[in-house]
Parts: structure tokens; C-alpha cells; sequence
């Protein structure tokens, strides 16, 4: 929004001329203007299926009270950066538990699930270590790797034979791979990754952003339900999907700490947690936990939704998981599908680049324990709605599934 009134110096010609060149079409003629994002505000009945709270945690009574007492606690807490925290402090207790919750020696804690990946991987990779990411992995583990200054190679999604070629051509080095991908809902077959990697003495980290809390025994997240943790170099999660918090945490050996903490930037050159944020992270824990009834309804709620979308023709089968990506391919049938939904009552989330890449942009659909009946009935009701306008078998990623399946 322009103020009025309010006087800003000219921006140089390059940003002009940059803006012009990438953006202004975007902007003006497929947006109309409107940032791409910003649908219409949900009312009162709105599904809101746009949020990764995926086992409704929040608002919880004992995350609630546990950040009460802390913020009445803490009135003369100085804030400094990450390193400073003292062994013993509630962070280091937290990183402790959070370490044992995933079966790992040893995690730091990060002010997000983003700069967890940036500051583990700007420090287990250099300009010498060949890093393969997933074509899907998240962009924050391309950051990392773009930090680190190290080579990137892009293996095919899910392709473990595509990776080991990779690795084949350019040495041993670095795997990154998400264990639920973020933008399409598809699990990683991990164990065949893991073996790849092992076979060519390659370290591996895992992103656990999308299965930490939801996934494994007391939601220790999917290397603890393949049984994998201990052939897994490192896990990274955001704290901001199943834990519904503002942070991260990357798991390391006890033996990488020290070097760790003098080299990673992002817990050096930037402020730590707030007190009351670490206790009602750790209260989220421990929620966390007990809360099997909710990771089970989840997983019905997913089964039952998939199959509605699908049963639909709604292309959806590149996932399994508890995101669902409609994938309508070009930004305008992206924005009229996401358009229709809307209008019906049921909220998802806009992803188109950089998030997706250009032609496949999508609406996404994030499911959560505490869907009602109701709510999933509704759903339903919409997909069979909106399924003969928008067409879905026709869209492009209908087309290379059916390809695919034949
Ligand atoms: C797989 C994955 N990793 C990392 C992140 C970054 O997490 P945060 O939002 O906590 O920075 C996200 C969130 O978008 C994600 O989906």
C-alpha cells in the first residue's frame, strides 16, 4: 500500500529494469494486481485447509499455561543469540529432549525450520562436497547448500536409481532429501535413499518438517518408523507444522557441536528464543506424544479425503500423505480453481513460483485431526462441485499420470 504523503528516494534503473523484465506481466496482466497469495478472507464456516497445525495443537491448555508462566517468569530475560545459552538452560534442555524425542545424540535449536537447514548445511558442506538434493527438496535446503557454496545436483523426485547415477558421475558427497515433500504430500522412499548413500559413503540429512509429530511411534517422526534414525546423518524439522511453534532444530553428533557452534551463522549473527516460546515448545512436546488418537483420526482424515478427490478425477496420486496438492498447472487455472473453492467455503493455500516450478502451480490442501464430519462431508461435497468446471483429468499432470499408468 502507497501512503500518501510519504516520499521514497528512486529506486536504481538495474532493480527498475529487473522488475520490469521478471515481473511486471506477472504482476499486472496474470494477477490483475492482486498479490497472487490473497484470496478472499474466510468466514466464520470456513474448512480451513491451508495450515500445518496437523494435530490441532494450538490453543492447548498445557502449551497455553506453560507460555503464561514463562512470559511471568522471565520479566528481566536478556535476548542473545543462540550460542550464548548456557548448558542447563531451558533451551539446552529443550535441544536435549528434542534430540531423544528423534533418537539423535544432540540438536540446536533455530529461530525456524529455515534457518535450521541454511546453518546445518552452510557447515557439512563446502565448495568440495557434491551436494544431491531431491528435484522437490525444500528451498530452504538449496539455501543451505547455495551458503555452504557448494555444488548442488538435482536428482529426480523419489528416484533413488537417479541419484545413484548422479553420485556415480560426481563422487561421494552430501544427500538431502524432505521425508514428506511439502508441496505434493509425497513420502520419500527413504529406504532405498538410505542405501544409495550408504553404498556411496555419502552422509544424508532428512527433513522431517512434514512428519515430525505426525509420523513414527509418539510422533518421533518417519526415520523412527523405518527404523533408519541410526543411518541417518542428520534430521532437520520446522517447529512450525505439527509443533504449530516459531522455530526449528537440526539433530548433529556430539562430536560436531563445538565446531558447529563457531561456524553455523544463523545461531551466531541472529537472536535465540524468547523464553515463554521455549516452554510452550516443550509443553508442545509432550502434547505431542500422547497424542496418538489424533496422529490415527489424521491418517483416516487423509485416507478419506484422498479418495474423495480422487474418486473426483482430481489428479492427486503423486501423494500420500496428509497434503493434498491440486495441481492445475498455469497460475489462472491455478487461481480460478483455488477461486471456486473459496466461494464454496474451503480454504487452501496458493503455491506457484518459486515455490512450484512455472507451469506448475497448485492449490493446497492441508488436512488436520480435528476436521469434523461435517467439515469432511463439505469437502467432499465441494470436490464433486468444482470437479466439472475446472476439469482436473485434463490438466497437464493428469495427462503424465495416466502416461505413467499405461
Ligand atoms: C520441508 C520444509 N522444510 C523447512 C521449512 C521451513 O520451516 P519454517 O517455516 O519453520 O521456516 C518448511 C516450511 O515451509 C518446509 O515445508
Amino acid at each position: 500500500m502507497e501512503v500518501v504523503g510519504v516520499v521514497e528516494p528512486g529506486l536504481s534503473s538495474r532493480l527498475r529494469q529487473r522488475i520490469e523484465t521478471q515481473f511486471k506481466e506477472r504482476w499486472e496482466k496474470e494477477w490483475g494486481r492482486k498479490f497472487v497469495t490473497h484470496g478472499v478472507a474466510p468466514g466464520p464456516n470456513a474448512v480451513r485447509l491451508d495450515g500445518n497445525d496437523y494435530l490441532s495443537v494450538t490453543g492447548h491448555a498445557d502449551i497455553v499455561q506453560a507460555q503464561l508462566d514463562a512470559l511471568r517468569a522471565n520479566r528481566e530475560y536478556i535476548v542473545q543469540s543462540g550460542v550464548f545459552q548456557l548448558d542447563g538452560s531451558p533451551t539446552s534442555r529443550f535441544e536435549a529432549a528434542l534430540a531423544d524425542h528423534v533418537g539423535k545424540q544432540g540438536a540446536l535449536l533455530c529461530q525456524s525450520g529455515y534457518t535450521a537447514n541454511l546453518g546445518l548445511i552452510q557447515v557439512i558442506a563446502d565448495a568440495e562436497t557434491p551436494v544431491y538434493l531431491d528435484s522437490l527438496a525444500h528451498m530452504s535446503l538449496w539455501e543451505g547448500v547455495r551458503a555452504a557454496n557448494a555444488p548442488a545436483h538435482a536428482f529426480r523426485h523419489n528416484d533413488p536409481a537417479h541419484l545413484e547415477r548422479m553420485i556415480q558421475r560426481h563422487g561421494p558427497g552430501l544427500v538431502i532429501v524432505d521425508s514428506v515433500y511439502s508441496t505434493t504430500g509425497a513420502l520419500c522412499p527413504l529406504e532405498q535413499v538410505v542405501e544409495v548413500a550408504e553404498a556411496h559413503d555419502c552422509m544424508i540429512l532428512v527433513d522431517e518438517s512434514h512428519s515430525l509429530g505426525t509420523h513414527g511411534p509418539e510422533g518421533r517422526g518417519l526415520c523412527a518408523e523405518l527404523g533408519l534414525t541410526h543411518r541417518v546423518h542428520f534430521i532437520t524439522a520446522s517447529l512450525a507444522k505439527a509443533f504449530a511453534g516459531r522455530a526449528g532444530f537440526f539433530t548433529m553428533p556430539d562430536e560436531l557441536r563445538p565446531y558447529l557452534m563457531c561456524h553455523s551463522y544463523p545461531s551466531i549473527f541472529s537472536s535465540c528464543l524468547l523464553p515463554h516460546e521455549i516452554a510452550g515448545l516443550a509443553a508442545t512436546l509432550e502434547v505431542v506424544k500422547r497424542s496418538d488418537e489424533a496422529r490415527a483420526q489424521l491418517r483416516r482424515n487423509t485416507q478419506r479425503l484422498r479418495q474423495a478427490f480422487s474418486d473426483c478425477g482430481f489428479p492427486i496420486h503423486h501423494g500420500s500423505e496428509q497434503i493434498i496438492s491440486l495441481e492445475a498447472g498455469a497460475e489462472a487455472d491455478t487461481l480460478a480453481l483455488r477461486d471456486k473453492l473459496e466461494q464454496r467455503g474451503v480454504f487452501g493455500a496458493v503455491f506457484c513460483a518459486p515455490a512450484t516450478s512455472r507451469n506448475r502451480a497448485m492449490v493446497r490442501l492441508t488436512l488436520n485431526a480435528t476436521l469434523t464430519d461435517a467439515e469432511m462431508s463439505h469437502v467432499e461435497g465441494v470436490a464433486r462441485e468444482v470437479a466439472p468446471l475446472v476439469k482436473p483429468w485434463e490438466w497437464a499432470i493428469a495427462r503424465r499420470q495416466r502416461g505413467r499408468a499405461e
